[in-house]
């Protein structure tokens, strides 16, 4: 029979429509999905936009066939570290010494002394006793989540959690409970509702679709109150946030109160994988029931050297954090002069809300075709009258660079936004 889901106007949809079985068989796509995608392919061609060079502040990308050169809103490079001439070089030197893959699992196989040595950096940085490495965030933060809990616990998630800390839940197979985003009295209310388990509450330093703080003082307030357990999700704020880099933790004066700390190192490091810090004897559990970290390969030693010198850079020189805030601080002024919407956002997480899916799309060629590359966020991943543009701003980014991003987005999005009025 065929779904009704066919015949639908596209941008009525979203992937939320397509979870139901079209046909007896697994690995057929539903064809409603098929359809779906096929009828919005000008507005899904947007996504995965093949790079030409490296994810620098200006770069090339492939666009309607050809080569564009782009201002480039959309990379994680908060630092610039990516392409670090010294990080490359470091690369480049671990290549010829230990080749190009770890070619095993940590525990088995896949450890050399590199990981070893970082292990050991990143726990000193962050001033606690061990830490693991994940060749991938995701995996890092699904492998944690699942590794501590049991069956009988309860996960207290914050509702805008990033999916790696959810289907680590889910994976755990505990009881989840959601409180509203960085909102200590729906907090409370949660811990009060799962009283008598053992509670986690899992939280981000920052958001990566909102580009807001993590609440972190009066959350942790609140589950110290109640005697439970707090985990912090550092992936966007590592490196990027805090005096020295330690993240939003020490930004907001909390570290001694979050026992254990997690980051990626695919965001201000540049680079890829994931890492978790705290007690040794934590750790040392979590090396046999992460299973992302027992049963998969280690990260290439290639990258795990880049790593190392990405982080001896980012933590002697301070200035590259006091420039990504200053390029965050001026991209913020000027886009509320335009009046141009960035929700919650204090950060170099950038929210540009459209607020109407086809308009979205729209805008977002129209940008590209301009010279601005900006990622188009859609529903589910945001609230259907929250669809966006996500601007990231790196320390790379020059006055100029800004200034032209802000004329492109003017030029294209406030006579639109009149015109819509
Ligand atoms: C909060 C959060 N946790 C985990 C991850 C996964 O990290 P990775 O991309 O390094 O796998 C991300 C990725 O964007 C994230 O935003």
């Amino acid at each position: 029979m065929e779904s009704a889901l066919m015949s639908e106007d596209p941008f009525k949809l979203s992937l939320g429509n397509f979870i139901a079985n079209e046909s007896d068989d697994p690995l057929q796509a539903p064809p409603s999905f098929t359809n779906w995608v096929r009828a919005s392919a000008w507005a899904a061609e947007l996504y995965e936009p093949e790079m030409l060079a490296t994810a620098d502040a200006r770069t090339t990308i492939r666009y309607d066939g050809k080569p564009l050169s782009v201002i480039n809103l959309c990379s994680y490079n908060y630092l610039g570290l990516a392409n670090h001439p010294e990080v490359i070089a470091s690369a480049h030197e671990a290549l010829k010494t230990h080749g190009l893959g770890a070619c095993g699992a940590p525990v088995l196989s896949g450890m050399t002394n590199l990981h070893r040595e970082l292990e050991r950096r990143v726990a000193k940085f962050l001033g606690r006793e061990d830490a693991m490495l994940f060749n991938s965030g995701f995996g890092g933060a699904l492998g944690t989540v699942s590794g501590l809990l049991r069956k009988s616990d309860v996960a207290i998630l914050d509702n805008r959690s990033h999916l790696s800390l959810r289907d680590g839940a889910i994976l755990s197979r505990c009881r989840t409970e959601k409180f509203e985003h960085n909102d200590p009295n729906s907090l409370d209310t949660a811990l009060n509702r799962q009283k008598g388990r053992r509670q986690l509450v899992i939280v981000e330093g920052l958001y990566s679709m909102d580009g807001d703080f993590g609440n972190l003082k009066e959350l942790i307030a609140v589950t110290d109150a109640h005697g439970a357990s707090v985990f912090v999700d550092e992936a966007h704020s590592m490196l990027a946030c805090g005096k020295n880099g330690r993240g939003a933790a020490e930004h907001f004066g909390v570290e001694d109160r979050v026992r254990l700390v997690y980051g990626t190192f695919s965001k201000a490091f540049g680079a890829l994988g994931g890492f978790v810090a705290g007690p040794k004897d934590t750790i040392e559990y979590l090396r046999f029931y992460a299973h992302p970290y027992v049963f998969s390969c280690a990260l290439p030693p290639v990258v795990v050297a880049g790593i190392l010198k990405a982080l001896e850079i980012g933590t002697k020189q301070p200035e590259l954090r006091t420039k990504l805030w200053e390029n965050a601080d001026y991209f913020h002024a000027q886009l509320r002069s335009l009046g141009i919407d960035t929700g919650t956002s204090t950060t170099y997480v950038i929210p540009i809300v459209i607020g109407e899916r086809e308009r979205m799309y729209r805008l977002c060629h129209e940008l590209r075709r301009r010279g601005l590359w900006v990622a188009p966020v859609d529903y589910p991943a945001v609230p259907l009258n929250r669809v966006c543009f996500r601007a990231c701003v790196t320390a790379k980014h020059t006055r100029a660079d800004l200034d032209e991003a802000l004329n492109i987005l003017e030029d294209t999005l406030v006579p639109a936004a009149l015109q819509n009025a």
